[in-house]
């Protein structure tokens, strides 16, 4: 696997894959766990080439979320990514991806609002100005993105639509099934943040929302089976519950009503200082193709 951080070694590494067939784009921060790997894996099995990007984006992050405290560990994700067959690593340093004098973002209305747009302002700019210049770099014939952040994955397919991607097309931007701990907790960065205490009380996250769903497709009031949903969260240990809705799948419209159209179940809710997010199906699912 070779390992590029300027953006013209990166074109020419691009141009020789592209010889070679299609070359999908992973685009990660580091620090990559298991649902990262699922990812290079799908992405394997669908283009000849897989690169993967490893930048930790400031523009994303909040001015009271630690940018300098997240994990850098290159050469353990490194070893990672070339036992799995990844053909390229894209890691530019912040210059690289911010020259002096950047001045444009990407801002995409309605899906980067609500839920976690609400609570961390300004997060979803920063990821789809990040990811459209992955793109631009790379310019890759499809990209795979974790399902686990289901607003992440809705507003890069709205910005590819809005903006007439091609490289890639939005059909070419494919989700990928959340990956799950033994005890259903999704996987993510952040787990690790917890004490063994909250680890047990995360677990109480899947086991909620999988019986709030139940009672919303088994034809429950939706209110009073979020509001359940929340109760148990608090009394699984849970401090506070950011938000717990029932979104069309697609728009992120909320729902009131039992859905007839794929619609997930969001959640995001705090652990001590660990805020954690996950969402599942509910009611008829549309899925990308494998
Ligand atoms: O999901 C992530 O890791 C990041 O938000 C992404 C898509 C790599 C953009 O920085």
């Amino acid at each position: 696997m070779q390992t590029v951080n300027r953006i013209e070694t990166l074109r020419e590494a691009v141009d020789d894959l592209r010889r070679q067939g299609t070359v999908a784009l992973v685009t990660t921060m580091g620090a990559l766990h298991d649902g990262h790997m699922a990812l290079v894996r799908a992405a394997r099995k669908q283009a000849a080439s897989v690169v993967v990007s490893i930048f930790v984006n400031p523009t994303q992050f909040g001015p009271k979320e630690d940018l300098a405290a997240y994990p850098r560990p290159l050469a353990e994700d490194q070893a990672k990514l070339a036992a799995e067959g990844v053909a390229l690593l894209w890691a530019p340093d912040v210059d690289a991806m911010y020259p002096p004098g950047h001045a444009t973002t990407v801002s995409v209305a309605g899906v980067s609002e609500g839920l976690c747009g609400a609570v961390r302002p300004g997060h979803f700019n920063g990821v789809a100005t990040v990811v459209l210049k992955l793109f631009n770099q790379v310019q890759p014939d499809l990209a795979l993105f974790g399902e686990k952040d289901w607003q992440q994955l809705a507003v890069i397919r709205r910005m590819a639509r809005d903006l007439d991607l091609t490289r890639p097309h939005a059909s070419r931007i494919i989700g990928v099934p959340t990956v799950r701990e033994a005890d259903g907790l999704a996987m993510s960065s952040r787990n690790s943040y917890l004490s063994p205490d909250q680890r047990r009380s995360a677990a109480g996250l899947n086991e909620a929302m999988r019986k709030a769903i139940a009672q919303i497709e088994g034809g429950a009031n939706v209110g009073a089976a979020l509001g359940g949903l929340e109760a148990d969260l608090l009394a699984a240990g849970f401090g506070s519950v950011d938000y717990a809705n029932l979104v069309n799948a697609d728009s992120l419209a909320e729902l009131h009503e039992r859905p007839r159209h794929p619609a997930r179940l969001v959640v995001a809710a705090r652990i001590g200082t660990t805020r954690l997010i996950d969402n599942m199906p509910v009611g008829p699912e549309e899925r990308d193709e494998p």
